[in-house]
């Protein structure tokens, strides 16, 4: 089993039964049946060249559940033994496949770990699959807004500080729900909050989407399995190598029903899964237990050429992360160009940085162009600041606006469920004129791509009044082009 295009992530030789399902699926490419079964690409034959070309034998994989192929909804064969190996690389008890990326696991763990009306703390920011997993569930959400980092430009992850107290604030909550890693690559003190946690007899549920990769050699961040939470979710696409949409969440037994998270991720999933998708989630866990130490100490190594501001007490950075802070939309254009000079194309960048992810199969020479671009940004914006035309990111004003809707959160009860929300007919109506109606729609301001309001929030006049400052500084995803917001009738 190798990989044609790469140096550092070749595998060594495997026994078949250290990657099951490649093994399966290989051995059934070699019967060479004629594929009177779905998919109706026939095994590649059938597929349009302009796609078959690129797939080549890859389309011979892209099977779904055949006899000795296992059955992802019922795993009891290849994908049962996979899953297991990858459980024993985390330590967790269980882990299950996603092919609908961390989305479905997030859903999953929410449907598995809450019953309709069971309060969920959130605490920090969270993906919008965290608010699907609400709907879903019928669970409600106890929302503990964290503060925006003025330095950093960045949202910070809950401290177990923070968790106590929204724990003290809302004793009615069942499980407590966290995203660490964030995006820009913060990582929250896990093992401290699970204490808290687990001091008041509730699980804790991490999105740990962009953090597969922690703990997979010293200098990179213990996992939150070894922290000790008791749902962990992470998008395998994101950060290891493998292909876009895998992710696994894994369980530990004791204050959660495992059984019933995999019930969940059954009723979230496709019944046709690709293989090809499974058989990545193989070769990961393959790769995470034999080539992937050294390859992250080779990464750590050469990401450590890059400049990092340092993380507030009591976080951590993620080393494969960069989050470059700018003085505002002007500079980050300016780095977003050097970059595209440079040939990289960056994750993301918007009005208050630029995000660049590393990772395994980078070479030491891909990181220099990165290094390169960046001596050049500080050359131009060296250059811009002395013709008077750099700008601070906001003014404050959007600082202000961002700590009204956080205080309303903590303030204000939701007036509906997030599932009554999503049922309840709705109406457009003018920005102006909301106050004192339910928001129907999430409502994320770019930057940061947070949610700032949440379907069921009353909006309040102060609401109301930061939202039209918003948006005059922000792009806010979830209002009308016409600028009206949905609010239900
Ligand atoms: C924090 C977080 N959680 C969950 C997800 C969903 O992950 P996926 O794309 O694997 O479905 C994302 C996606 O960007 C994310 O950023």
């Amino acid at each position: 089993m190798t990989h044609a295009h790469c140096r550092t992530n070749c595998l060594p030789p495997l026994r078949p039964d250290e990657v099951p399902i490649l093994a399966e699926l290989v051995r059934h490419a070699a019967l060479g049946r004629i594929p009177l079964h779905v998919p109706g690409h026939k095994r590649g034959r059938g597929l349009p060249s302009a796609l078959g070309a690129w797939l080549g034998a890859a389309a011979l994989l892209d099977l779904t559940e055949l006899p000795g192929l296992d059955n992802l909804q019922h795993p009891n064969g290849c994908i049962a033994a996979s899953q297991r190996l990858a459980a024993a690389h985390y330590g967790s008890d269980d882990c299950f496949y996603s092919v609908g990326g961390s989305s479905a696991g997030v859903m999953a763990a929410l449907l598995g770990c809450l019953a309709e009306g069971d309060a969920v703390l959130l605490a920090g920011a969270f993906h919008v699959s965290a608010w699907r997993g609400l709907v879903l569930s019928g669970a409600l959400p106890r929302l503990w807004p964290t503060p925006f980092s003025d330095a950093l430009h960045a949202l910070l992850p809950p401290t177990a500080a923070d968790v106590a107290e929204a724990l003290a604030a809302h004793p009615d909550v069942r499980a407590v729900y966290l995203t660490s890693p964030t995006y820009q690559g913060l990582v929250a003190p896990v093992a401290e909050i699970a204490k808290v946690v687990h001091q008041r007899g509730l699980p804790l549920i991490v999105d740990e989407a962009h953090g597969a990769h922690l703990g997979l050699a010293p200098g990179l961040p213990q996992h939150s399995v070894a922290a000790g939470a008791d749902v962990v979710i992470q998008s395998v696409h994101k950060t290891l190598p493998a292909l876009a949409q895998t992710a696994w969440v894994h369980c530990r037994r004791g204050r959660v029903d495992a059984e019933r998270v995999q019930a969940a991720l059954r009723l979230l999933h496709t019944t046709s899964p690709s293989y090809l998708l499974l058989a990545s989630l193989d070769a990961a866990q393959a790769w995470l237990r034999t080539a992937g130490r050294a390859e992250a100490e080779r990464v750590l190594q050469v990401v450590g050429r890059l400049p990092q501001a340092p993380a507030p007490d009591p976080f951590a950075w993620d080393p494969f992360r960069r989050w470059f802070a700018t003085r505002g939309p002007d500079d980050s254009r300016l780095l977003l160009q050097a970059l595209a000079d440079a040939g990289v194309e960056p994750e993301y960048g918007d009005a208050w940085g630029v995000l660049c992810l590393f990772g395994f199969g980078l070479a030491a020479r891909d990181v220099m162009r990165c290094e390169a671009a960046l001596a050049a940004w500080q050359r131009q914006r060296g250059e811009a600041a002395e013709g008077g035309s750099a700008e601070e990111a906001g003014d404050g004003r959007w600082l202000r606006a961002w700590h009204t809707l956080a205080d309303e959160w903590r303030r204000v009860p939701p007036a509906v469920t997030p599932r009554e929300a999503y049922q309840r007919s709705s109406e457009r109506v003018p920005l102006s004129a909301c106050a004192g109606r339910v928001a129907a729609d999430l409502i994320t301001p770019y930057p940061p791509g947070v949610p700032l309001v949440v379907p069921g929030m009353r909006l309040t006049a102060p609401v109301r009044d930061a939202l039209c400052e918003l948006s005059s500084l922000v792009e806010l995803h979830g209002l009308g082009r016409d600028g009206q917001i949905r609010v239900l009738k």
